[in-house]
């Protein structure tokens, strides 16, 4: 049975880890690269931990019997903390189907839910039919804003949410 870790300081080299498993494996299903974030230092990573440990941000790591297998965070929109963006969803090809992701945005939505979150929303790239099909099951809906996949000009980024409030 996975369980989730908060992402900090203390797991910042798992959090690395799996990360740059994520961008290798599923090149197309992010804004970031692996060329980009394997360049990054351990300072770096020590600062991303850090940005992703605040009041505005979170992130968890899926562990199940010793292995990281899933990744995903949140961050308050700058703008709007009612709103809350999540970043960087992933789970290792030989955990998919078995809930992880599931299990990751439960920990996502309760976490926004807590901050008074009104609207959870993400980007999704346009060929990631699994991943479309992933987040309707959990609730999400299309919102009809799309913009460009930065890494691929063939491709664009769909605006999906759910509202966590009646
Ligand atoms: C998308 C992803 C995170 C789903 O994670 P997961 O742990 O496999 O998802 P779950 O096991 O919680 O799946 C729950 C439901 O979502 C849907 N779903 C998940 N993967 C699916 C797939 N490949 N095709 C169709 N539906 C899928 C199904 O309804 C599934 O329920 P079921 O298995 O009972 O049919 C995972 O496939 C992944 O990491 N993909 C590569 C990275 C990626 O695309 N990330 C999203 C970036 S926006």
């Amino acid at each position: 049975m996975p369980v989730l870790e908060q992402i900090t300081q203390a797991n910042v080299l798992a959090y690395k880890t799996t990360r740059l498993w994520a961008l290798q494996d599923s090149p197309r299903s992010f804004g970031s690269t692996y060329a980009r974030e394997s360049q990054f230092s351990d300072a770096d990573w020590v600062q991303r931990t850090a940005n992703l440990n605040t009041e505005r941000s979170v992130g968890y790591l899926a562990v199940d019997s010793g292995s990281y297998c899933g990744i995903a965070g949140a961050f308050l929109d700058q703008h709007d903390p009612r709103r809350a963006e999540m970043v960087s969803m992933w789970v290792a090809p030989t955990a998919r189907r078995t809930g992880v992701g599931g299990i990751l945005i439960n920990a996502i939505r309760s976490w926004s839910k807590m901050r008074g979150v009104h609207t959870l929303q993400l980007m999704v790239t346009s060929e990631n039919h699994s991943a479309i099909q992933f987040y309707e099951r959990n609730g999400f809906s299309m919102t009809g804003h799309t913009e460009p996949y930065p890494n691929d000009p063939a491709l664009f980024e769909y605006e999906m949410a759910q509202r966590l409030f009646a």
